[in-house]
C-alpha cells in the first residue's frame, strides 16, 4: 500500500482490506499518536462533504499531523481556469497526501496519474468511494464478527451511489448474499450485476422494503442523490420512495445493524435512531480510525 493511491476499492486486495480493518482496530484502541508528525496532508473538495473531510481531518488531527486544502473549489484558482492537472501538480509541492473528492468521474485515477504523491479518491461522482467502503467494512465486521457469507439489503438510489457500487465489489470476496432495493429508475447498474454474475455471487432484486429485511444481516440506506439528477421532476418521483421506520425492524434478526453513509434526508425515519439496530453515526465515527489506517499504511508509517 506504500506510496500507492487510493482511486478504486479493487486497487485493493481481499488481504490488504483485512489489514487495514487490523490496524484500523488498532488505532480504535489507541487514537491518540504523533505517528503523522512532520507530515503534510491536502485535503481537495471539490464538492461538499461534512464526515469525509471531517474525518480525515480530524484523524490527522489525532495523529499529530498538519492539515492544508479547500472545501469549496470557487476559494481556489479553479475559479480563474486553472485545470485539474495544474491544481493537482502544484498541491503536490506542499504535502505528502492528497485526499480529494470531485463530481467527475474518472477525476482521482486522472489526478493520480499526474501527481507525484498518493492521491486518495474522497468521492468522484457517481464512481466510487473507497474509503467509505473501508469503514463500512470496519462496521460490519465490527458488528457482526465476520465479512463472510453475510446478507446484505442495499436500499434507495443504487444507480448513482458510489458507496453501494465500492461496497458491492469489496464484499463479493467474502461470499455475501445482496438484496437490492430500489425504485426501476435506480437499479443497479448492469455493470455491476455482470461482475457478480462473473463471481457466483447471489443478488436478487425487489421493489418493496417492508418484506425484504426480514432475513438482512445488513440494511445499507442510501439517499437518492438530487445532485446526480440532469431533470429536477424525475428526482421529485423517487425521492421518498423508501422510508425506513421502526416499526418495520419488527421481526427482523437480532443481529441486524441498520448502515448508511450519511447525510440522510427522509429515508431514515429519526424514530429508528434509538433502535440499537440503528448504527449509522457509530459508522461515522468508526472513518476516523479507518482513515488513520489508510494513510498510515499507504506512508509507509504502520
Ligand atoms: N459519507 C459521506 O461521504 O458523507 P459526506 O458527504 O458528508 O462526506
Amino acid at each position: 500500500m506504500k506510496n500507492r493511491s487510493l482511486v478504486s476499492i479493487d486497487d485493493y486486495t481481499k488481504e490488504e482490506y483485512l489489514e487495514i480493518l487490523r490496524v484500523a482496530a488498532e488505532f480504535e484502541k489507541n487514537p491518540v499518536q504523533n505517528i503523522l508528525e512532520g507530515r503534510v496532508v491536502a485535503t481537495l473538495f471539490f464538492e461538499p462533504s461534512t464526515r469525509t473531510r471531517l474525518s480525515f481531518e480530524s484523524a490527522v488531527n489525532y495523529l499529530g499531523g498538519r492539515i492544508i486544502g479547500f472545501t469549496d473549489a470557487s476559494s481556489s484558482s479553479v475559479k480563474k481556469g486553472e485545470s485539474l492537472k495544474d491544481t493537482i501538480l502544484t498541491v503536490c509541492n506542499y504535502s505528502d497526501l492528497i485526499v480529494m473528492r470531485h463530481p467527475l468521474e474518472g477525476s482521482a485515477k486522472y489526478a493520480s496519474e499526474v501527481a507525484s504523491v498518493p492521491i486518495i479518491n474522497a468521492g468522484d461522482g457517481a464512481n466510487q468511494h473507497p474509503t467509505q467502503c473501508l469503514l463500512d467494512l470496519f462496521s460490519i465486521q465490527k458488528t457482526q464478527g465476520t465479512l463472510e457469507n453475510l446478507t446484505i439489503s442495499m436500499v434507495g438510489d443504487l444507480k448513482y451511489g458510489r458507496t453501494v457500487h465500492s461496497l458491492l465489489m469489496a464484499m463479493s470476496h467474502f461470499n455475501p448474499t445482496f438484496k437490492f432495493i430500489s425504485p426501476v429508475e435506480l437499479k443497479m447498474p448492469d455493470e455491476y450485476k455482470m461482475f457478480l454474475d462473473s463471481k457466483g455471487i447471489k443478488y436478487e432484486e425487489y421493489l418493496d422494503l417492508a418484506e425484504n429485511i426480514k432475513d438482512s444481516d445488513i440494511i445499507y440506506m442510501t439517499r437518492v442523490q438530487r445532485e446526480r439528477f440532469a431533470d429536477p421532476l424525475e428526482y421529485e418521483k423517487v425521492k421518498n420512495v423508501y422510508v425506513l421506520k421502526n416499526d418495520m425492524l419488527e421481526g427482523t434478526k437480532d443481529n441486524l445493524r441498520i448502515l448508511h453513509p450519511l447525510p440522510r434526508v427522509n429515508e431514515i425515519d429519526t424514530d429508528v435512531d434509538g433502535n440499537e439496530k440503528a448504527y449509522y453515526f457509530q459508522q461515522a465515527q468508526n472513518g476516523v480510525y479507518a482513515r488513520m489506517a489508510i494513510m498510515t499504511k499507504m506512508l509507509g508509517l504502520k
